[in-house]
């Protein structure tokens, strides 16, 4: 790192530091919930389907039993979203992440197609943890009592050349990925590295992509990044059931009451169905038709987006403005400056995340924890935070990023 070099005085900093405290902020920065006014957007979406009017485009009632694959206009739907063919995609619930949940938690039971037992019955299973990733990915492989293996991201997505290496443990079952504008480093995988992901060696038979789609077609603006199908490059690289894929509506529609979606090739679908046929009779039919009548087609929900990128551009802006004027040459922190997704991605100075998120919260700035980005909720660095600007207001955006700033300076400091 080059010698940080700061503009202002110790003294200087504490005096702006009470004065944020003097001003009994109360803001939060920590999770990626969209703001009122993104929910708002989808407004319309609750009458899609009305009490007189409430039949699928094949006469299905959609308020009775049945259809566990989902219906044909959903799974079209979600077909044209992820680039698969709809009898490649099963629609779930209202959460991805349940999605991702249940997948895992039915390898370990049952295993999974071309694997010699359920993983469960392993001695010991090793997941691979692309790290700054999602807290709530690490906490689903650590609830199995798996290894957690932690692997540096790029720019670009994993390391390749670690994840290429650690695949060949027949002990390593898997990896996290989220492919599109990542949870919290906002990257994008190369072209290259879905090529390797698809064509490295592993030393598992049973080895997945566990491939959360889930920022697919959250853009910021114009600019955007490609990332190509994996479902093919894993079944071009003679891989074909390699790869499991997710996505749901939660940052389009409404989170938390969207519509989830899983996709992956033949052997692994007719396997999730053999074990959610006995979990449930079927999803919500009634909310598949909501969202398949409001936005139509691909179409719908890329004009939808664009909507949405208008509310968080601006934010993701006020971040990135506040953290240059700040931060800027002082060679003190580096951040993200994503072209979509939810996150920016702070580094302080080794040692300093958890001073800094502790400093932010005495003066009333809510962080998400430091650490949380890392498997196990410990970085090796101390050095990770990770900003999410969806939920508060402008204002409160520059206010809250102003006084992160602040303490990521004040931090330094006061031990230098
Ligand atoms: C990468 C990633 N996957 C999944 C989710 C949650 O998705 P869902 O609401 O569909 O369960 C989030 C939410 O923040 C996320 O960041």
């Amino acid at each position: 790192m080059t010698t940080p070099n700061l503009r202002e005085t110790q003294t200087d900093l504490a005096e702006r530091y009470e004065a944020f405290q003097a001003m009994k902020l109360k803001l939060d920065m920590t999770r990626g919930k969209p703001a009122n006014e993104q929910l708002d957007l989808a407004k319309g979406l609750l009458e899609c389907v009305t009490s007189d009017d409430f039949k699928a485009l094949d006469g299905t009632d959609t308020r009775n039993y049945g259809g566990l694959e989902g219906l044909p206009e959903a799974r079209a739907l979600f077909a044209a979203y992820f680039g698969v063919k709809p009898a490649e995609v099963l629609i779930g619930g209202n959460s991805s992440l349940q999605l991702m949940f249940d997948t895992l938690l039915r390898a370990h039971v049952f295993g999974v197609p071309g694997g010699e037992r359920p993983w469960g019955r392993e001695e010991k299973v090793r997941w691979l943890c692309p790290a700054p990733g999602y807290d709530r990915h690490f906490a689903i492989t650590a609830h199995l009592g798996y290894e957690l293996v932690t692997v540096p991201m790029t720019g670009h997505g994993p390391d390749m050349d670690v994840v290429e290496r650690l695949a060949l443990d027949p002990s390593v079952k898997g990896i996290w990925i989220v492919p599109k504008y990542a949870n919290p480093t906002g990257e994008s995988v190369s072209a290259e590295n879905v090529a390797r992901l698809a064509h490295m060696k592993a030393g598992a038979p049973d080895f997945r992509i566990i491939w959360d789609d889930a920022y697919a077609v959250h853009h910021l603006g114009p600019e955007r990044d490609e990332v190509p199908n994996i479902l093919d490059a894993c079944q071009s690289a003679g891989h074909p059931n390699r790869v499991f894929i997710f996505g749901s509506t939660s940052k389009i529609s409404h989170a938390g009451a969207g519509l989830s979606a899983m996709a992956a090739n033949e052997a692994n679908i007719t396997w999730t169905k053999l074990h959610a046929g006995k979990q449930t009779i079927g999803p919500d039919k009634v909310n598949q038709l909501r969202h398949v009548r409001y936005f139509k087609d691909m179409h719908g929900i890329e004009r939808h987006m664009d909507k949405h990128a208008t509310i968080m551009k601006p934010k993701f802006d006020a971040v990135l403005r506040v953290l240059e004027e700040e931060l800027g040459g002082t060679h003190l922190a580096t951040w993200t400056t994503p072209r979509g997704g939810y996150f920016v991605s702070l580094d302080t100075p080794p040692g300093h995340a958890k001073n800094v998120v502790r400093l932010a919260a005495e003066a009333g700035v809510k962080l998400t924890e430091a650490g949380a980005t890392f498997p196990y909720g410990k970085d090796p660095d101390d050095r990770n935070i990770r900003l999410a600007p969806s939920f508060p207001t402008l204002l409160e955006i520059e206010l809250a990023t102003r006084v992160v700033a602040t303490c990521v300076k004040l931090s330094w400091a006061q031990r230098a």
